[in-house]
């Protein structure tokens, strides 16, 4: 009894780890894009009113949005600093390496991050010169057994078909768009989102996709999500109809279940950007010191669910991979050990619509990622060794 009470309050000394006599070593961060423009004319036909006109070509980084992920990078660099982790100066490539997608994005996302956290300096973002979608970000189907297709479209359909999370979802976007008179219910004859059915296109090499109501909600919720996060006036999203957090719970669960039914349930080890990770990880010891890769909110997903992390709640949020969250891989050392360390780091709601600066004392928010075959402790390290020979 004694000698667990001492451990208690020792916990350095009996667990051989302790948080404020560690050096952080390397870190790699996956991030999402930060705030971008909806897409514009495809909206029009979902809708008898007119939308909002837009400041900026669909898809890509807004201004506020590129702003917002400077900030980012101020914190970063603030962190690093607390930390001694790089050498004063501008850093070399040896030093700090930044990949993104090829969406023009992902590449001013990377640009704004990396401006701000390297003041002055001029840090290259790489990416394939391309127009088409790196593979390496691509989240697609490999398995191209009858058993695996059978049971990922069991699965979809499980959370598709008669969910009443997406049903309240439709019902309160029939009112919201008065679809009724609107083009779609016109010409495709979609006039109530509840009553309409939902396609799953299945095929090897494509990721999986819904046509139907599922995609149209989908479409219009990321639509307001994103005016509401670029700080519109509310009467400009969603005509106003939108107003408590309540209600955009309700309609963001759009969001969240096409996180779930177009890309969890294909996640596994096979994904070309996890394969990335993993050999990265393997030969870390040879790699940067600071990796940043920019992508997409599938992206987050694909790891998070390809490594096999236990999920996550992420409070003061409603999208399940935020708008320019971050999953942060840290290695740690004593000198004598390793240790990884995860953390989801993420804009709160009130963050992205505020447009505040971080820092130290009002960080973005910071949830500790735990992998189901690494031990854990409460802190959230896992011996490195571990973590590499079981990768
Ligand atoms: C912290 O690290 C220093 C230098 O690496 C070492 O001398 C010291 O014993 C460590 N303290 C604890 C509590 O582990
Ligand atoms: C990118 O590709 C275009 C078209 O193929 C070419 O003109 C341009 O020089 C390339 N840029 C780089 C940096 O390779
Ligand atoms: C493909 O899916 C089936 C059914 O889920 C599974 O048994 C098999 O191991 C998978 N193959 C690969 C290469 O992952
Ligand atoms: C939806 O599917 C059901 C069952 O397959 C069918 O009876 C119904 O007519 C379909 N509704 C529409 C609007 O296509
Ligand atoms: C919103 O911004 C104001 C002024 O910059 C700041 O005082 C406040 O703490 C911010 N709120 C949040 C939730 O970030």
């Amino acid at each position: 009894m004694v000698t667990k009470a001492v451990c208690l309050i020792l916990i350095v000394l009996c667990e051989g780890i302790s948080a404020n006599n560690l050096t952080l070593k390397q870190v790699l961060i996956l991030s999402r894009h930060n705030i971008k423009y909806p897409l514009g004319n495809v909206l029009q036909k979902y809708s008898s009113k007119p939308w909002p006109p837009q400041d900026g070509s669909p898809t890509l980084l807004t201004t506020r949005g590129a702003q917002l992920e400077g900030y980012m990078g101020e914190y970063f660099s603030e962190w690093f600093k607390t930390e001694r982790f790089l050498p004063e100066g501008c850093p070399d490539e040896d030093t700090v390496y930044v990949y993104a997608n090829t969406a023009s994005r992902t590449k001013a996302t990377a640009r704004a991050f990396i401006d701000s956290a390297f003041k002055s300096c001029d840090v290259p973002v790489h990416h394939k010169n391309t127009t088409e979608f790196d593979p390496l970000f691509l989240f697609v189907i490999h398995n191209s057994t009858e058993a695996y297709k059978d049971k990922v479209l069991k699965e979809i359909n499980k959370k598709l078909r008669n969910n009443p999370k997406l049903m309240a979802v439709y019902s309160e976007l029939n009112k919201i768009l008065e679809i009724e008179g609107s083009q779609v219910c016109k010409q495709d004859g979609i006039c109530d989102l509840t009553k309409a059915n939902d396609t799953v296109s299945f095929e090897v090499g494509k990721s999986v996709d819904v046509t139907g109501p599922f995609r149209i909600a989908h479409l219009v919720v990321r639509a307001f999500l994103m005016s509401y996060y670029d700080g519109k006036p509310i009467q400009d999203i969603a005509w106003g109809q939108i107003t408590t957090p309540e209600k955009w719970n309700l309609i963001t669960a759009v969001t969240r279940l096409n996180q779930e039914i177009r890309y969890t349930t294909i996640a596994d080890r096979e994904a070309p950007l996890v394969q990335y990770l993993i050999k990265t990880f393997k030969e870390y010891d040879e790699m940067p010191k600071l990796m940043l890769l920019v992508g997409h909110d599938t992206n987050l997903n694909c790891v998070a669910n390809g490594l096999d992390f236990k999920s996550i709640d992420l409070p003061n949020q409603f999208e399940k991979y935020p708008i320019a969250s971050k999953i942060v891989f840290q290695r740690w050392t004593d000198s004598k050990n390793d240790y990884l360390k995860v953390e989801y780091l993420y804009p709160s709601w009130s963050q992205l619509r505020n447009g505040s600066k971080y820092s130290l004392e009002s960080p973005p928010q910071k949830v500790v990622m735990s992998l189901n075959w690494c031990n854990t402790d409460e802190h959230g390290f896992c011996p490195w060794n571990e973590f590499v020979d079981k990768l």
